[in-house]
């Protein structure tokens, strides 16, 4: 069966499927499996230390696959600034740049004159208007129920999608609450032309960088066990709940500050969590997809398996 759309077509790739930015995770071997699996994998540049080390990661993913991919930039999250970090990506030629979290139009202004694809993920209508005006090539919009940080209004996926693919005229991406061939044809079934997942791409064996306790959590947890914190501070973000998101969750109910919460929010606390594996002292983002999460495969397993399951849906409904 073709898998093809103007997202297959524009990133030229063989299935319509994009592996989220994943901050602190994705590197290369888990963007170079999902590229040769087909569909669009991605690391992610403000993880990185340096310029340098985007480089020498690039390079990383060049020596594991010659198919597409491409570099997230989250801008503004890391406190951090990016020009450097997209020379790299410009110098190597990389294929796609994808953004999220700030304004695009200054990653735009860099990107001009080259054939770089811009991807903007957003999370409400206005934004997607606003990035195609700017002159992205395609928008991924992520609904509540997806993990690491959401949109401020709170509208589902499922609501989401329809109203973005009424209101721009660029590919829609669907992002937040997709982990099977189900979601896969339910995204395209609201008019999206291709997926973006974050959350179910961790539970892979090429997530080589996240603890197994963390692997084991996404396994063992249902779609109740994730929670949205830092709201009182305009960033909502939804993480595995444990006892450190309830304390995080008490200073925010209590009116606490950025600065009461910095310590619980950072990324030292982030990375205990899902390097270390210490489940209690840290946190760890995730989606209410969790919730779907079984195994643990390869990532060509789980494309396997994801295709299968949507190209026996799409048999039934040619019958
Ligand atoms: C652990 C984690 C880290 C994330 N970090 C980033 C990031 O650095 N840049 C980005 O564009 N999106 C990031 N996201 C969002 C994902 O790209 C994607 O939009 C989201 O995971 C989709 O929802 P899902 O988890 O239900 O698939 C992150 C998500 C998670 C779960």
């Amino acid at each position: 069966m073709k898998w093809s759309t103007r997202v297959t077509e524009m990133l030229n790739i063989k299935y319509p499927i994009i592996q989220g930015g994943l901050a602190h995770l994705a590197y290369s071997e888990l963007a170079a499996a999902v590229s040769n699996a087909g569909g669009l994998g991605q690391i992610t540049a403000m993880s990185l230390p340096n310029p340098e080390s985007l480089r020498e990661e690039i390079q990383k993913v060049r020596k594991l696959t010659d198919k597409p991919f491409g570099v997230n930039f989250a801008i503004g999250q890391h406190g951090r600034t990016f020009a450097d970090f997209l020379d790299v990506a410009i110098e190597e030629s990389v294929p796609v740049v994808t953004m999220t979290g700030g304004n695009p139009k200054p990653i735009f202004d860099q990107l001009e004159g080259t054939d770089v694809k811009k991807l903007v993920l957003v999370a409400a209508r206005r934004q997607a208007e606003k990035a195609e005006e700017l002159g992205a090539d395609a928008v991924m919009v992520v609904g509540q129920e997806g993990g690491g940080h959401l949109g401020r209004d709170d509208i589902g996926t499922f609501v989401l999608i329809p109203q973005v693919v009424d209101s721009v005229s660029i590919p829609v991406i669907a992002s937040g609450g997709i982990g099977d061939g189900r979601g896969l044809m339910a995204a395209l079934s609201l008019g999206a032309e291709g997926i973006e997942m974050g959350t179910r791409f961790i539970a892979t064996k090429e997530c080589v960088h996240a603890s197994k306790e963390y692997k084991e959590r996404l396994i063992q947890g249902n779609e109740n066990e994730t929670v949205v914190i830092k709201r009182s501070i305009g960033a909502p973000a939804r993480a595995i709940i444990n006892s450190w998101t309830d304390k995080i969750l008490e200073i925010e109910s209590k009116g606490g500050g950025y600065e009461e919460l910095k310590d619980y929010i950072s990324g030292t606390a982030n990375q205990r969590y899902i390097y270390d594996g210490n489940v209690d002292e840290g946190f760890a983002w995730a989606g209410q997809v969790m919730g779907l999460i079984k195994d643990c495969p390869t990532v060509q397993e789980l494309f396997d398996t994801m295709i299968r399951d949507a190209e026996n849906i799409r048999g039934k409904w040619a019958e």
